[in-house]
């Protein structure tokens, strides 16, 4: 059964302090994810440790907002894929709209991301979306089935099955305006669809499909209650803790 995964992706915010704070403020509230719930913390990567060290007991994972798309070796400023395993990191955002937007992570990055961490156990959550002026001419189902071909077909079903899908319109995103939940659910099933056409149902039932943009405390259980919603990757809210904390109570059983 997939999972429902409410994370949390702080982008480039908080101090070490802040971050504890926000951490422990969480904590605090110890919601415990039921069997098939899973909440996720994508950090900084200088509080990757400190996180991993501080949630583990409580059952939330932590992820890296990136890493390279090479092995090992000179290229400065990068964070492989082995180094997020050797410090015990298993989740791995890949292909935040942000990274597309901003630093030129066109497709072909993308894939070699997704099999580095394939390779080393470490489960990616792909983002996908569409821009506004895309969703205006209609065309955001053609724009995502793109993205996914582009970036996944070349896996195997046992390996999509490892992959975790993040679909975010950048209308959404750090906007306040939120896709409603039937255009979430429309977007979610479509994608199932895209998977099941590939891949055949029993891996598309098994990917997990978060929704991301503009989630927060007071429309996570609409969102969320929606069939193909499998929870959330949430920016600007996951760095309120009461706000964060709703959002994980909002996950499905
Ligand atoms: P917001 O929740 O701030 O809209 O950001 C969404 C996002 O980009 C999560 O990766």
């Amino acid at each position: 059964m997939r999972k429902q995964i409410a994370a949390a992706n702080w982008k480039m915010n908080l101090t070490l302090e802040g971050a504890q704070g926000l951490l422990d403020d969480i904590l605090k509230e110890a919601v415990q994810p039921g069997a098939n719930q899973q909440v996720i913390f994508a950090v900084p990567f200088p509080y990757l440790m400190m996180a991993k060290e501080r949630v583990t007991q409580q059952g939330y994972a932590v992820a890296a907002q990136n890493c390279s798309n090479k092995k090992s070796g000179a290229y400065t400023g990068e964070v492989s894929v082995e180094m997020l395993r050797s410090i015990g990191i298993d989740h791995c955002i890949i292909g935040h709209s942000e990274r597309r937007e901003y630093y030129g992570e066109i497709d072909e990055i993308l894939q070699q991301k997704l099999a580095l961490c394939l390779d080393h156990g470490v489960t990616p959550i792909f983002c996908c979306g569409e821009a506004l002026d895309v969703r205006e001419k209609g065309k955001q189902n053609d724009f995502v089935r793109e993205q996914l071909e582009k970036a996944l077909f070349e896996f195997s079903g046992s390996e999509m099955k490892k992959i975790v899908i993040a679909y975010e319109p950048i209308w959404a995103i750090g906007t306040g305006k939120t896709a409603t939940a039937e255009q979430a659910q429309q977007m979610h099933a479509f994608i199932r669809s895209v998977l099941a056409e590939k891949w055949g149902l029993d891996v598309a039932n098994d990917v997990s499909i978060l929704y991301g943009g503009s989630v927060k405390g007071a429309n996570a259980n609409e969102l969320f209650g929606s069939p193909d919603v499998d929870g959330g990757l949430v920016g600007g809210a996951s760095l309120n803790a009461s706000e964060f904390i709703q959002i994980i109570k909002a996950l499905k059983h």
